[in-house]
């Protein structure tokens, strides 16, 4: 098993985005090239290599400062919410599980394209690669926290690797329900 860590502007091979296709657009029914995330030649791209394929994926990029996250996606025909923390007019919520979203959230980055080939899954090359993605951007760009949009059926993934979730359920169309997920790098350290 071997992880691979490209910083921003390193080449992406084919390969890589050929299994975010098969794990994260191909299910969707959703056209090749739909894999192509705005961003990616700025993020920091991950990628486990095992039994001579890349088997799990994922990638962070740092959101700017006048970015709270939405997305329009026009190649998946989908979209997502902001996360209403990095908004300037963020009032919290009932939903937001008691977490104490502190003033110290930026530099945040945002996690993406995270997946692993159902034949890889539960050997913990997922949380490899979110464990890197995590902590290079700490390095390169000191993020002090991290968000992500996670479909359901990955909340307990994210949660065994230190997220939390807030607000409410929401749809993302085409891809299904999803609920926002955050991560304290800040509390990582005290
Ligand atoms: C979610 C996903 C990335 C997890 O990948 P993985 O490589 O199997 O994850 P890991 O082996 O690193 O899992 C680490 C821990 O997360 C938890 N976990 C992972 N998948 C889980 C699941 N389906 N249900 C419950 N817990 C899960 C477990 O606690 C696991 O630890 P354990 O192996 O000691 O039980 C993978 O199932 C996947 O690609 N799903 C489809 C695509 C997707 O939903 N991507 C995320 C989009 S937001």
């Amino acid at each position: 098993m071997k992880l691979v860590t490209k910083f921003p502007g390193e080449h992406l091979p084919e390969a890589y985005y050929d299994t975010r296709y098969e794990i994260l657009r191909r299910p969707l029914g959703a056209p090749k090239g739909s894999e192509h995330l705005p961003k990616d030649l700025e993020a920091i791209n991950v990628w486990v290599e095992s039994d001579s394929v890349i088997s799990a994926v994922g990638r962070a990029h740092l959101l700017e400062p006048n970015e709270d996250g939405s997305v329009i996606d026009v190649k998946a025909n989908s979209k997502c919410p902001a996360f209403g923390p990095l908004s300037t007019n963020y009032t919290p919520s009932s939903d937001d599980n008691g977490v104490n979203i502190g003033p110290e959230l930026r530099p945040a980055i945002q996690v993406r394209g995270m997946g692993t080939l159902e034949t890889h899954r539960g050997l913990g090359f997922a949380s490899k690669v979110l464990g890197e993605c995590e902590t290079q951007s700490q390095h390169l760009w000191n993020a002090k926290t991290g968000w992500l949009q996670a479909r359901l059926s990955a909340i307990p993934f994210y949660t065994a690797n230190g997220w939390t979730c807030f607000g409410p359920e929401y749809n993302v169309p085409n891809v299904g329900p999803h609920r926002s997920m955050w991560k304290n790098f800040n509390t990582l350290k005290e």
